[in-house]
């Protein structure tokens, strides 16, 4: 099954709960977004291999740790993802960025794809999937399934809410995926929204309505 990552960390969880305010304005929650992508990614990225190189300090010369390969890739579900990928960029800013748009159908709440670019060559990438919400799970487990159809494999899917029931949907689907999680909330209601929740996440991040 896949390695899921529930985070408890008090910076992230004030935050989340600042988000979930309907009162929070559209600035204050893109920002609160990003910052929240940069503490989530900071976990989730404690496994990037590294290599040695020779750096000479004011003193003397020592071998010292990079991260090796600059092989990273960003890829956002269009559009909420968005959102999170300057706070990863800021971590690793040579990352490359794919994008996968998709947006759920109103009525039936299954994903529909509009939009797929990723950075070639995708194979030998570590592929962050960014999304706020993972709700029914279709979304995540769509996006990924095209990455794999274009050759990605390491990949790790990071959200900032997500629904048991998608959860569960994502790891059955993609055994394969870490799933990264800021908080995992009670359930979905009956239109597929997660509760408590923060509402529409694409719309909060855009002030679209
Ligand atoms: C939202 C959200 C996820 C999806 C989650 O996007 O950002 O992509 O719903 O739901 P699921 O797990 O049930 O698939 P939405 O379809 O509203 O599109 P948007 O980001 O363009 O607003
Ligand atoms: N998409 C959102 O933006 N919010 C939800 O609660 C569910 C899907």
């Amino acid at each position: 099954m896949s390695k899921v990552y529930i985070n408890n960390h008090p910076l992230v969880q004030h935050k989340i709960s600042i988000l979930r305010d309907k009162n929070t304005g559209t600035n204050e929650f893109r920002s609160l977004v990003g910052e929240i992508a940069m503490l989530m990614g900071y976990e989730a990225l404690n496994d990037l291999p590294t290599e040695k190189v020779e750096v000479e300090t004011p003193l003397e010369t020592c071998m010292t740790e990079v991260i090796s390969g600059r092989k990273m890739a960003i890829v956002p579900i269009l559009r909420a993802g968005l959102g999170m990928v300057d706070g990863i960029l800021n971590l690793v800013p040579a990352s490359k960025v794919g994008h996968i748009g998709l947006y759920r159908d109103e009525e039936t709440h299954t994903p529909v794809e509009y939009y797929c670019k990723l950075p070639n060559p995708i194979e030998e990438r570590i592929i962050v999937v960014t999304d706020p919400m993972l709700a029914t799970g279709g979304s995540a487990i769509d996006a990924i399934s095209q990455i794999k159809k274009h050759g990605g494999k390491k990949i790790k899917f990071m959200c900032i809410i997500a629904a048991p029931e998608g959860l569960k949907a994502l790891e059955e689907a993609h055994p394969d995926v870490q799933i990264y999680v800021g908080h995992l909330d009670r359930q979905l209601n009956s239109d597929a929204y997660i509760c408590p929740g923060l509402g529409d996440a694409g719309d909060r991040i855009f002030g679209t309505k």
